[in-house]
């Protein structure tokens, strides 16, 4: 298993490109299963959990193909669609295969995905995905461990839907299923994240009828067919948001190209909160320098357009160089806060009580080897390890391979002091 090997101390200075977002090109390629025309995507980072993706299509019958340079482009096309099946190999490595059910269930009439198993950061049910189709006319039914979705007579009806809670892949795969459905279908309590409406934009795209991008109400028109369409993804505004606390540890200066200001409003108060000077040099590029002083304050995490949940652990390392006492609420998964004992072996002050997190600084972090566990957890031990003195090892990097395009080389660049080792495994021969 690899592992990056990172010297801490170094201020990142220059420019950073940001990637396509990881959980709008996942939906979006998903999509590509409503229509028999291929569906062309740009922009499409290249990390691990979109390969996955790719393979999960593959194995439902879809062509995919990948063309490199200069960013992936990725041509889907799912001629027919017969038995659509979404094995467990490929489920248990990637939670988001769940967004093959609705649209492979709205176009087919029939889908069978894998349950996804537990998840370090809670427990994350699919119930809410569940309950939405069998509203819309679908009989679901779970036997050795596969969820099995049936359109009673071939189609699925609209329905008026009510989310108990928000959830994004959730209003994902029921939008997308919602497209195909007879009738119309309205949504209520949506999530409003930037990926539904870059979603909404691509299904639009394709013939799809949908109003309410961006409110939490969807309303969907289903049609007949949909066509192929050409989508270039958003950026991921995660990405941007880790480099964004990047530069503020390190007393760095850089400029955030490529990115999306308008989708990290939550993250730049809050920097701008703790003293970190932000500046939007134009529509897609921010600069970010580090700060004279860092303060602690309260960081609560939130559906968008509140602070998201998939910045804590960057919010918590920032939080760690802080002044004073940083108090933080993680109110989205039950289990996020992995990361806090990691970093507490560096030398944090990080007292964790259920959904709550206190943080005091400033704290003198020094390097040591440390387990990354999920994907964002991996992103805040790398920016405590940009800060730690001495020499950080992060093990099991292949959780922030899922969904960070080219981070070692992108933060090289900058000028971080941070390598991959690549480790045979202790199994080999
Ligand atoms: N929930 C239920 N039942 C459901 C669905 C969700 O109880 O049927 C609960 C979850 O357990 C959680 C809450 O509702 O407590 C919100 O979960 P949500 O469904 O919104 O999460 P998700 O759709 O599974 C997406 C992102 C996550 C991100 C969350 C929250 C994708 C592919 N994944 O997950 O991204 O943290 O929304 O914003 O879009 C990541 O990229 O590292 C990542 C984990």
């Amino acid at each position: 298993m690899d592992k990056f090997r990172i010297k801490g101390g170094k201020a990142l200075r220059g420019t950073v490109a940001i990637s396509g977002a990881k959980n709008s090109a996942l939906p979006a390629m998903a999509a590509a299963l409503l229509t028999a025309e291929p569906v062309a995507l740009h922009n499409v980072p290249k990390v691990r959990d979109l390969i996955t993706m790719a393979k999960l299509l593959a194995c439902m019958s879809a062509t995919v193909s990948v063309t490199d340079l200069p960013s992936s482009d990725y041509v889907i096309e799912a001629k027919t669609l017969n038995h659509a099946v979404a094995p467990y190999e490929l489920v248990k490595t990637m939670r988001a295969s769940i967004l093959t059910l609705g649209p492979a269930v709205a176009r087919a009439g029939v889908a069978h995905v894998s349950l996804p198993g537990g998840c370090a950061i809670g427990a994350r049910p699919v119930d809410l995905h569940l309950k939405a189709l069998e509203q819309m006319g679908a009989e679901i039914a779970t036997e050795h461990g596969y969820i099995e979705a049936r359109a009673r007579r071939g189609r699925l009806k609209g329905a008026h839907i009510v989310f108990e809670r928000i959830t994004v892949t959730g209003t994902e795969n029921i939008l997308m299923a919602a497209t195909l459905a007879e009738g119309e279908t309205i949504l209520e309590n949506a999530a409003r994240e930037p990926e539904v409406t870059d979603l909404v934009a691509l299904l639009r795209k394709m013939g799809a009828q949908i109003e309410g991008d961006g409110t939490s109400t969807l309303r969907i028109r289903g049609v007949e067919k949909l066509h192929g369409a050409e989508h270039t993804v958003i950026p991921d505004r995660i990405e941007a948001g880790t480099f964004l606390v990047a530069g503020a540890i390190t007393g760095g200066d850089l400029t955030i190209k490529n990115c999306a200001p308008e989708h990290l409003g939550a993250v730049i108060a809050k920097l701008e909160q703790a003293g970190v000077p932000m500046e939007t040099v134009n529509k897609t590029t921010l600069r970010v320098r580090g700060a004279k002083k860092l303060v602690g304050s309260y960081m609560t995490t939130e559906e968008f357009p509140g602070f998201a949940t998939d910045m804590q652990a960057q919010y918590m390392a920032l939080a760690t160089q802080a002044e004073g006492t940083s108090a933080i609420t993680e109110t989205i998964f039950e289990n996020r806060y992995l990361h806090a004992s990691e970093m507490v072996r560096m030398g944090a002050n990080i007292s964790v009580d259920g959904r709550k997190a206190v943080v005091r600084g400033p704290a003198r972090l020094s390097g040591t080897t440390v387990q990354a566990s999920d994907l964002r957890a991996s992103a805040g031990l790398v920016l405590a390890g940009l800060v730690a003195s001495g020499e950080t090892i992060i093990e099991r990097v292949y959780h922030i391979d899922r969904g960070y395009e080219g981070i070692v080389e992108k933060l090289r660049a900058v000028g971080a002091d941070i390598e991959r080792v690549h480790a045979p495994s202790e199994y080999a021969a």
